[in-house]
């Protein structure tokens, strides 16, 4: 059987800010596959080409070279108006809530958006009912949903963003960084829930974090990105107890000396894909 994802020396480049025609490369020749249902992680330290690897993904950057097959088409190639009917399966949560959302817009017109957009024959009357099913699903309150962001706390916002993400029913979801904005105690409710819904689902995703315990916390298998290469693939036991780079044992040294506690915990406190609903919720 052949991946659902794979992507091939993906290459991804941007003119240099001293706009002197050169170009920096972002991500340099990455390679991996996802199967269906697989919670992949990929981490690395800021700046070292994690967003725009998923941003390729998404059909949100071009690449420079390599190539993007999703259930076994090329889809890198694929021009933005005809990415269309891929943005139903492949979704993103974003990093910063707060910024992600229009503070203009309620919580409900925001989550429905991307229905509005994706499946405009669906009527009005069936769209309120996803909303409402999808933000109980993401443990929002209904009250929630005729507030606007600047109403909601961050772990509040990022549900109706992880909701937004899953109201076209996707197959994978690319969540770049989708705690790293939150205060530490909301951060293992978030991953907490985003392990349920995966279960739940069946979902695919490609996690991102520069933070090692977060993403061991969820991912069954992990990327280790450095300087815009792809340094190391493995399960994710392998990668914490014999990491084979050096770079990869430096994020481990590092998220256990400054968090050590909070560390210790996500790491220790995996939820398996059996019992990720009785893990504990993670506080600080
Ligand atoms: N739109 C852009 N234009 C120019 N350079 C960019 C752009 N996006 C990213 N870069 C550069 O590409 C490199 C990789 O950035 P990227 O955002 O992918 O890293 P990251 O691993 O996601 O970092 P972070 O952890 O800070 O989110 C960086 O040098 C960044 O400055
Ligand atoms: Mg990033």
């Amino acid at each position: 059987m052949s991946a659902m994802l794979e992507v091939r020396n993906a290459t991804v480049t941007f003119p240099r800010p001293a706009a002197d025609g050169g170009r920096l490369t972002a991500v340099g020749g990455a390679t991996f596959a996802l199967q269906a249902g697989e919670i992949l992680g990929l981490v690395g330290e800021s700046g070292c080409g994690k967003s725009s690897l998923g941003r390729a993904i998404l059909g949100l950057v071009p690449l420079a070279a390599g190539e993007i097959r999703w259930r076994g088409r090329r889809i890198d190639t694929v021009p933005r108006e005809a990415f269309r009917p891929l943005r139903r399966e492949l979704q993103l949560v974003f990093q910063d809530p707060a910024a992600s959302f229009d503070p203009r817009m309620t919580i409900a017109e925001s989550v429905a958006e991307p229905l509005r957009a994706l499946v405009p024959q669906l009527s009005a009357p069936d769209r309120a009912a996803r909303v409402e099913a999808i933000l109980g699903e993401v443990g929002l309150a209904v009250e929630l949903a005729a507030r606007y962001p600047h109403q909601l706390s961050g772990g509040q916002l990022q549900r109706a963003g992880i909701a937004r993400a899953l109201i076209v029913d996707p197959a994978f979801l690319v969540c770049d960084e989708p705690v790293s904005a939150l205060d530490v105690s909301v951060q293992g409710q978030i991953v907490n829930l985003l392990a349920r819904i995966r279960r739940e689902r069946g979902l695919a995703c490609l996690f991102i974090s520069h933070n090692l315990a977060v993403v061991a916390h969820l991912a069954e298998r992990i990327l280790v990105m450095h300087r815009g290469r792809i340094i190391e693939d493995g399960l994710r036991d392998e990668i914490l107890q014999a990491p084979r780079h050096p770079y990869t044992r430096t994020l481990l040294d590092s998220v256990l000396a400054v968090e050590p506690v909070a560390a210790r915990r996500l790491i220790a406190a995996r939820p398996s894909s059996r019992d990720a609903v009785a893990a504990p919720e993670l506080t600080p």
